[in-house]
């Protein structure tokens, strides 16, 4: 693997593969000496152009915690306000000798630009472009379902995720995580259903490795998912900007945020309808009383700060697979 530039690139063997690191990697994360020596004098830059909570903590932690050096490098405050080029950005951080770049950025496809323009030897990993794909955002998904739905023996080492049914839940349109997903949860195995109003559903949406469904009540009853993911409103992206005390605004897309919510919000009512052992998702940012309640956003059966912890484990297992490859032992 030369970079991680989109779920899709990954074949099940591969995905399992970083899966399967990521779960030793975690295992490393119980002691109480939790460095490792792997990367030692190695440099990753994360390159943040897009703002983050988490993506951007848990790379830092994930490179940290295999002893690489690492450089934050956030948009704002630097010289890309004085109008400096993605090209110029990059040719700086050749020159500051960086052995990986997690990049996010705004613009569909800018970590692919920056791997395969040439202005890089880097190893270049995607932390969210645009409305394109966040890889592994995905991988740490897939880690949490097989942990909670699959893991068999040895945390279910080596296994996929064969017959489980994920619903994929909201703005689907702005979300990279919901396409990325998609991609992923296909190629392991899993049935994703994506629901969401027809407004927020892409165009060419019936060419992705999913089905779709404009009623929420209706996949709950009788698609009986393993597990609920809900996504986000992007309002950010929906022109409506997010007012400082992150009340619910109106946006084009759907009628009222009350009305949004009454067809697709995760409530206590939905929630007593999943299957027993269904787990509840979100990749965060949350808005919650949105697009999931505070009863289900803090219920025994969300899992949603274990995915943020399991990130860390599966940065270190792309971080590892990248830049140590097959030849170095943790
Ligand atoms: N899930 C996710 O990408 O969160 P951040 O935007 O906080 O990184």
């Amino acid at each position: 693997m030369r970079h991680l530039l989109s779920a899709a690139d990954l074949d099940r063997d591969a995905a399992v593969g970083l899966l399967d690191t990521a779960e030793r990697m975690a295992a490393t994360q119980e002691r109480e000496m939790k460095k490792l020596p792997t990367l030692r004098g190695r440099t990753v830059v994360n390159l943040f152009f897009e703002d983050s909570t988490r993506t951007r903590i848990s790379f830092e932690t994930a490179a940290k915690r295999l002893s690489a050096d690492v450089i934050n490098f956030a948009a704002r405050g630097s010289s890309l306000s004085k109008g400096e080029s993605l090209k110029d950005t990059a040719l700086t951080l050749q020159a500051m000798g960086a052995d990986a770049v997690v990049i996010r950025h705004q613009a569909s496809g800018a970590p692919y630009r920056l791997a395969h323009a040439g202005w890089l030897a880097s190893a270049v990993v995607n932390a969210g472009d645009g409305t394109h794909q966040h890889p592994t955002q995905a991988l740490l998904d897939a880690f949490t379902l097989r942990r909670h739905l699959v893991a068999a023996g040895d945390a279910g080492l080596g296994r996929d995720l064969a017959g489980l049914h994920v619903a994929i839940v909201g703005d689907v349109l702005h979300s990279r995580v919901a396409r990325s997903n998609v991609d992923l949860l296909h190629t392991l195995g899993a049935r994703v259903t994506l629901v969401a109003p027809p407004t927020l559903l892409p165009v060419g949406v019936e060419a992705w490795a999913c089905a779709t469904s404009y009623h929420l009540d209706e996949v709950i009853a009788e698609g009986r998912p393993d597990a609920i993911m809900m996504l986000r409103v992007q309002r950010e992206r929906m022109g409506a900007g997010v007012p400082a005390n992150g009340a619910p605004v109106a946006t084009g897309f759907f009628p009222s945020p009350l009305e949004y919510t009454r067809a697709y919000g995760l409530d206590a009512r939905r929630l007593a309808m999943l299957p027993e052992h269904a787990i509840v998702m979100h990749p965060g940012p949350m808005n919650r009383g949105l697009e999931i309640s505070a009863d289900a956003a803090d219920s025994p059966r969300a899992v949603i700060v274990e995915q943020v912890a399991n990130g860390v484990a599966i940065r270190m297992a792309v971080l590892y697979r990248l830049l140590a490859g097959e030849r170095e032992a943790f």
